[in-house]
């Protein structure tokens, strides 16, 4: 089925002159524009801080565009022609009277969708100003959306906090919470592997599974996010939120549907059965480390606490590793690992599931010595997007001996997902009013309350984070995590495949 295009809406950008806006929303709307999935009755109305008029915004994406690594592609497109033409901009200040009553008079009774890419500390305030104005009042001809970028609150008592803020003002089906990561393309698809494929889903359960692990290790160290991310770390930056909608996805029950709701309500349920944790349980199933100083990939990287921004006593995490486990009939039992680093070995954002192994008893008489590999779904997020299954067939010969091979499939071999930015989806969808790929309140608060306890015993904690190298996988502990259970992590970044071997 092909998509429609997006009925007419006006995206009010709080933000405008950020990165965000520049470097990723704007990209998809042009995307969205040259595929006719928004049509010429879209417009922007860009709102900041910083004074300027329509050709000061414009003039800056103009320039911003041109430097995309994308040969000028965008920047040159039919797509932004057309786009630039329906851009403005007004500036004031977001918790003043004036700016609101700005964008009504610009508005009038059109559909709209406030999209808030500004610091977290503003998001109440901006809800709470829209409301008043009478900004957020829907008729039958006329929407009001709102999309909030994370931070969405920094413990569970401020992400309650802010959601009761926000829904005081405005019905949750008006309200879009992002997760960047589900705008990927190999995230969506984690749902159509499990419950369009028979051979996975019937697998899909304690009895054959053994355990799961979920990894978002980055090469990148926090460069110029020092102020932001000492007073973050890796845990609150990357868990409750990316790891956490991973998880959900393949932890969920099957949905009755498709619908938003019939997704969201499952994927809040397995989140709400994630084992809650006493502070002995939190210290003895969490690993934290800080990256030390040194070279990755030929460049020079500072250690986390001499960065810019950094408190040289920081206890700041830029490495987290959790031991998890989702308390229903279906996953009694198994463990879900998650780990997630700053200046690690490679950029890999993956999902494996091991299964149990087979009973070894039928093949003792044979070459095997001791075990067989267990099979593994490998799901990688990226980079090199694709799924994989691992498998153990009989290496040729005259003797009964195994060799562990994959099943792959690579996006790359087949579409081409490279030019997107990830916000397409998200934006069409918040365009059309489909809350899908949005995080409903209860679902955020689920994530949060099972993060809590690391950070209550983290906080508590006078220890430094375990420092780990650059280009490593991570602090010893986090081996220490896994290996006392009799297991490893799968190695970062590389992928099984078939390469020749001649037999002896
Ligand atoms: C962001 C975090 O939400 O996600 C960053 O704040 C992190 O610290 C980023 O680098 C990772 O996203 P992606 O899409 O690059 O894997």
């Amino acid at each position: 089925m092909d998509a429609a295009p997006s009925p007419p809406v006006t995206l009010v950008i709080f933000g405008a002159t950020g990165d965000l806006t520049r470097r990723l929303l704007v990209p998809a709307i042009i995307n969205l524009t040259q595929s006719g999935l928004t049509g010429d009755d879209l417009r922007i109305l860009g709102i900041g801080i910083e004074p300027g008029d329509d050709a000061m915004l414009v003039g800056r994406l103009d320039d911003f565009l041109k430097t995309l690594d994308d040969g000028g592609a965008h920047a040159a497109s039919d797509g932004w022609k057309r786009l630039r033409q329906r851009i403005s901009y007004t500036s004031g200040d977001f918790t003043k009277d004036e700016i609101y009553l700005d964008i009504k008079a610009r508005l009038a009774n059109s559909n709209a969708a406030f999209y808030l890419a500004v610091p977290p500390q503003f998001f109440g305030t901006i809800v709470e100003k829209l409301s008043e104005h009478g900004l957020m009042s829907e008729s039958e001809t006329c929407f009001r959306r709102i999309a909030i970028e994370k931070p969405f609150g920094t413990d569970l008592a401020s992400a309650k906090a802010l959601n009761a803020r926000i829904l005081a003002k405005v019905a949750e089906s008006q309200v879009y919470r992002l997760d960047h990561f589900l705008g990927k393309e190999t995230v969506q698809n984690i749902l159509t592997t499990r419950f369009a494929n028979m051979m996975i889903e019937a697998l899909w359960n304690n009895n054959y599974i053994d355990h799961v692990q979920i990894t978002a290790a980055e090469t990148v160290d926090v460069g110029s996010r020092g102020k932001f991310y000492d007073a973050t770390g890796a845990l609150r930056d990357m868990v409750p939120n990316h790891l956490f909608q991973l998880l959900a996805m393949i932890a969920m029950e099957a949905p009755n549907g498709f619908g938003a709701e019939a997704i969201r309500s499952e994927k809040s349920k397995a989140l709400s059965a994630l084992r809650i944790y006493t502070p002995e349980e939190a210290a003895e199933h969490g690993v934290r480390g800080a990256y030390a100083g040194g070279q990755l990939n030929g460049n020079e990287i500072t250690a986390f606490r001499e960065s810019k921004d950094v408190s040289p006593d920081s206890h700041t995490e830029t490495f987290v590793a959790v031991k998890l486990y989702v308390d229903t009939w279906r996953w009694a039992g198994v463990p879900f690992y998650l780990r997630t680093g700053k200046a690690m070995t490679a950029r890999d954002t993956e999902i494996v599931v091991t299964f149990r192994q087979v009973p070894f008893a039928q093949f003792r008489e044979t070459d095997i010595k001791r075990s067989l590999p267990p099979n593994r779904l490998v799901i990688q997020v990226q980079p090199d997007e694709g799924l994989s299954v691992e498998l153990s067939i009989k290496s040729p010969g005259l003797s009964v001996d195994t060799v562990p091979v994959s099943l792959d499939f690579r996006y790359a071999d087949k579409f081409d997902i490279g030019k997107m930015t990830g916000y397409e989806s998200l934006l069409y969808d918040l365009f059309i009013g489909d809350q899908t790929l949005f995080q409903r309140a209860d679902g955020i608060e689920a994530g949060w309350a099972a993060v809590q306890p690391f950070l209550d015993m983290w906080g508590a904690s006078s220890e430094q984070p375990e420092t780990y190298l650059p280009g490593s996988m991570g602090p010893d502990g986090a081996d220490q995590l896994i290996r006392k259970d009799g297991r490893q992590w799968h190695a970062l970044g590389v992928i099984l495949h078939n390469q020749k071997t001649s037999k002896e």
